[in-house]
């Protein structure tokens, strides 16, 4: 493992020079709360905190560790689900929070420019209010940030007909380890010129560059919008129609999938209505439009394909308070099943043809080792996150069946041509399974870009790749 040198108070002394006194962090309370994302079960804190407040600042700082060899982590809204902005080695951790600023809104060229730490919820109601829309919607849009949602090329239930976040960014600014600023692509919709160091970086997980600012598309906001609530009496039944709603152009801009048992674990936060507390699965989908007779027509089309399986009795909500309140459902089933036992996620993405084998799947990995597997997720994008709960099991055993049922589950998702993380990231958590997605030509080109960008080693160091 790679070893780093401890933060002298030289260095100390020098940030609070570059960020003044408020802008370097070192008491234990946060130390305590940098140390920590949305992640399982892991904790690790650095031995201070950066809060730059503009690029030349974050470039300084940088300029710094490359300077001494301090590693440097940089954070969003500590929100990632792999640990992906950790400072698993100590030292700094760089957070964006106070770059916050929307930098212009073009409502000529339908783009915006905003930076890292501006809010993902405030930039979608900022745009909103002008009758515009930024589509991606991680689940925690109220407290993630930009910069993160870029590093991990963050999704949501409208990745489904919008794409994730990277099919939104036309260009960042971005400063590379050494501390130098570049900017990568621009204001316009098509650029081939030269590698695409834009969508190198999107994605990235804070390994390559430390994001600053990024350049958005825009789109206007849909007119219309409905929600269907479908339930089904088998679970089968509803993953399969999944794949069926596509082939027979739904179009949904979401389409959610939650078991019995997610459904049960939810209902302790929000209320279920009375048509859906039987199902054995629920599938939530929304469409939206600027006609709302087509819309009707295309919720039509999905009950049509609902019943070629079973009769589905759909709820079909237009006003916008029905629509939330189902939406609640679906949205705090995460909150649900951390507050109900100790989990581990796999983030595990297949084909859509093969949902249904892999909630079969799942349930098998489960069980085998005494655990219980509660599925649901963006089944429009075959993509499920997998909760493995530890029950009673006493810690070891909890541990040793965990990662026994998570490194099953993700053989056989790599054998149906699935990957590892559908939305959130390798990181530290998930490292050991990447080979199992990337042949070992493709980790050697991974290993080279990163070698390129930091050939100290020293940014998110101990993340994507499992010996550094
Ligand atoms: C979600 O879809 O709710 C988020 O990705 C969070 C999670 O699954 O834990
Ligand atoms: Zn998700």
């Amino acid at each position: 493992m790679t070893r780093f040198p401890p933060l002298s108070s030289e260095t100390l002394a020098g940030l609070r020079h570059l960020l003044g006194e408020t802008g370097v962090l070192t008491d234990s309370v946060s130390l305590g709360a940098y140390g920590v994302d949305e992640t399982e079960e892991v904790d690790f804190r650095p031995a201070a905190v950066a809060l730059p407040e503009t690029t030349e600042q974050v470039a300084a700082v940088l300029q710094l560790a490359a300077q001494t060899g301090i590693p440097v982590t940089p954070r969003g809204g500590g929100t990632g689900l792999s640990g992906g902005a950790l400072p698993v080695f100590g030292g700094l951790s760089l957070s964006l929070e106070r770059l916050n600023r929307i930098r212009f809104l073009d409502q000529t060229n339908l783009m915006i420019e905003v930076e890292a730490g501006l809010i993902t919820g405030d930039l979608k109601r900022a745009v909103e209010e002008k009758g515009l829309f930024y589509p991606p919607d991680p689940a925690s849009h109220d407290s993630c940030q930009i910069g993160g949602n870029i590093a991990e090329d963050a999704a949501g239930p409208r990745s489904c007909k919008y794409g994730t976040t990277r099919n939104w960014v036309l260009g960042l600014e971005a400063v590379l380890p050494d501390g130098t600023v570049i900017r990568t692509g621009g204001a316009t919709r098509k650029n081939v010129a030269g590698y695409n160091l834009t969508q190198l970086l999107v994605g990235s997980e804070g390994t390559l560059a430390v994001v600053t600012a990024a350049l958005l598309k825009l789109i206007n906001l849909p007119r219309f919008r409905l929600t269907l609530a479908a339930p089904f009496s088998t679970l089968q039944g509803a993953a399969q129609a999944v794949s069926r709603l596509f082939v027979a152009g739904v179009d949904p801009a979401s389409c959610e999938l939650m078991e019995a048992r997610a459904l049960d674990l939810v209902s302790s936060l929000t209320a279920i209505p009375e048509q859906l507390v039987d199902a054995a699965a629920l599938l939530l989908l929304e469409l939206d439009g600027d006609d709302d007779q087509a819309l009707l027509e295309r919720a039509a089309r999905a009950s049509e394909v609902f019943d070629t399986l079973e009769e589905v009795e759909v709820i079909v909500a237009q006003e916008a308070g029905d629509q939330r309140r189902l939406w609640e459902i679906r949205e705090k089933i995460a909150i649900a099943v951390r507050e109900y036992s100790v989990y581990k996620e796999a983030d595990t993405v297949v084909p859509r043809s093969e949902l249904a084998n892999l909630v079969e799947k799942a349930r098998q990995v489960a069980s085998d080792r005494q655990l219980e597997a509660v599925c649901y997720g963006h089944a429009g994008d075959g993509n499920l996150h997998v909760n493995l709960l530890r029950g009673d099991l006493d810690e070891a055993t909890w541990k040793e069946n965990r990662d026994a049922a998570e490194a099953e589950l993700f053989d056989w998702v790599a054998g149906v041509g699935g990957s590892v993380t559908g939305e959130h990231g390798i990181g530290w958590s998930q490292r050991r399974y990447l080979p199992l997605v990337a042949q070992p030509a493709a980790m050697k080109v991974m290993r080279g870009l990163k070698a390129a960008f930091d050939p100290r080693g020293i940014l998110n160091p101990g993340k994507i790749f499992t010996d550094r």
